[in-house]
């Protein structure tokens, strides 16, 4: 179902982000890796889900299929109700700049362009004129409590300051739909809180979340969290049952 704004903007009021029977194997024959075995997510509008899981239980996986940055082996991924694998490059390569906001593990910032410059791009690469796409960079900066940084390189930034640039830069515009892959690696606990905060707060004005983590104090803003083992969900649980699942019993 969609519907149209004020601005004209259309809006599908259905999930934002939906994972059916999704699969995912890297290699073939005897050293075929299945990363993902069938896996089934529906994230609403407003909705914070945390995936938590061992090393190599497909998170980052599930991520980038979800962000449209990968190709899945099976299944489907649909993005404000469109199915991407049904989309051409550039209709997808549209859906990935315009309703995804994706922070990358390594953070991924481009070198030669400063702070402000790489949390603009992706806003003029979308057609937004240079000088708004500049207002809203130095208002994110400022979002991050970090406004000092607008004209420093990525090599002139700690691993926390990129991080949260990276944040920033997936946080600009109006993306429906932020994946986060363990976002808060770089970060002191202080500073990890705040982006919490941040992601929970963009959750609250409408958009979906998805993050990755192996902490459970973070995993505790989320609505729901979400472990995989082997490619497979093993469980989902609603925040408040999260954390006695996470201290290893359920029942206490
Ligand atoms: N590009 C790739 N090529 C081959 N195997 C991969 C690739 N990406 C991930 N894998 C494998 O898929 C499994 C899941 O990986 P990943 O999604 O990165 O796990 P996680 O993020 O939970 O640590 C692992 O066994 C990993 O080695
Ligand atoms: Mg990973």
């Amino acid at each position: 179902m969609t519907t149209t704004d004020t601005t004209g903007t259309t809006r599908t009021t259905g999930p934002v982000l939906q994972l059916r029977g999704l699969t995912r194997e890297f290699g073939s024959g005897i050293a075929t890796v299945q990363a993902l075995r069938g896996v089934d997510l529906t994230v609403a509008t407003g909705e914070f889900v945390a995936v938590m899981g061992p090393s190599g239980s497909g998170k980052s996986t599930l991520l980038t299929l979800a962000g449209g940055l990968d190709t899945a082996t099976g299944g489907e991924v649909l993005v404000e109700g469109q199915e991407l694998g049904g989309l051409r490059r550039a209709a997808l390569a549209k859906v990935r700049r315009t309703s995804v906001g994706y922070v990358f593990q390594d953070y991924n910032l481009i070198p030669a362009l400063t702070a402000a410059e790489n949390i603009a791009l992706p806003r003029e690469l979308d057609g937004v004129p240079a000088r708004r796409a500049r207002r809203e960079a130095q208002a994110a900066l400022e979002e991050i409590r970090l406004p000092e940084l607008a004209d420093r390189f990525p090599d002139e930034m700690s691993g926390g300051q990129q991080q949260r640039v990276a944040i920033a830069r997936a946080l600009v515009g109006d993306r429906r739909l932020v994946l986060a892959d363990e976002p808060t690696g770089a970060l002191d606990s202080e500073t990890g809180e705040a982006v919490l905060a941040l992601l929970r707060k963009r959750c609250d004005e409408g958009a979906a979340v998805v993050l990755v983590t192996h902490e459970s104090r973070y995993a505790a803003w989320a609505d729901r969290v979400v472990f995989l083992r082997d490619g497979t969900v093993v469980d989902q649980s609603v925040s408040g049952t999260a954390e006695s699942l996470l201290a290893g019993g359920g029942a206490r």
